[in-house]
């Protein structure tokens, strides 16, 4: 099993850093996808502060199915073009909503929800499915959050 570090008393790049450097362990020492996909979001949830979901939506038949995720009881299906989730898949790339209230097509899985981070994921150059992570605070997702998590999707991408 997987030996994580406590991230008490770290900096928010340091937690970062050892999301990364955990889940680069976990997909060494591992080959099911949905057991990494389920030690990735626990790692994200024990490394990342002031969220209150992630997981993953997986691209089955067209559309987003909800994976392995920490929080709430989420939406099962999302459709392309629709939600942040589906708006990254429509549109290619990663999408950080600083205020999730001023979308109109923002699906609200959790009233808490106040910002959002979206990072899609592919597979031999086709859509995998989509990290998500959500935050109660407002702008919670900065550039550094946007980067670590793109360079842990490039990990996980390197994987499938
Ligand atoms: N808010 C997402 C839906 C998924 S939940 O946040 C878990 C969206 O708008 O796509």
């Amino acid at each position: 099993m997987l030996e994580t570090k406590d991230p008490k008393g770290m900096t928010a790049e340091k937690k970062l850093e050892s999301a990364l450097l955990f889940t680069k362990a976990q997909l060494k020492n591992e080959k099911d996808t949905l057991a990494n996909l389920s030690n990735i979001s626990a790692i994200i949830n024990m490394y990342m502060d002031d969220i209150n979901w992630v997981g993953f939506y997986l691209m089955k038949e067209g559309t987003l199915i909800l994976g392995p995720f920490q929080g709430k009881p989420a939406c099962n299906r999302i459709a392309v073009g629709e939600g942040v989730c589906g708006t990254a898949v429509q549109e290619r790339k990663t999408q950080r909503v600083d205020d999730v209230l001023s979308l109109d097509n923002h699906i609200a899985c959790d009233s808490a929800s106040r910002s959002e981070l979206v990072v899609p994921i592919y597979k031999e150059g086709v859509i995998f499915g989509v990290l998500d992570i959500d935050s109660p605070s407002l702008a919670r997702f900065s550039d550094l959050e946007q980067t670590y998590m793109e360079k842990l999707v490039n990990l996980l991408e390197n994987s499938l």
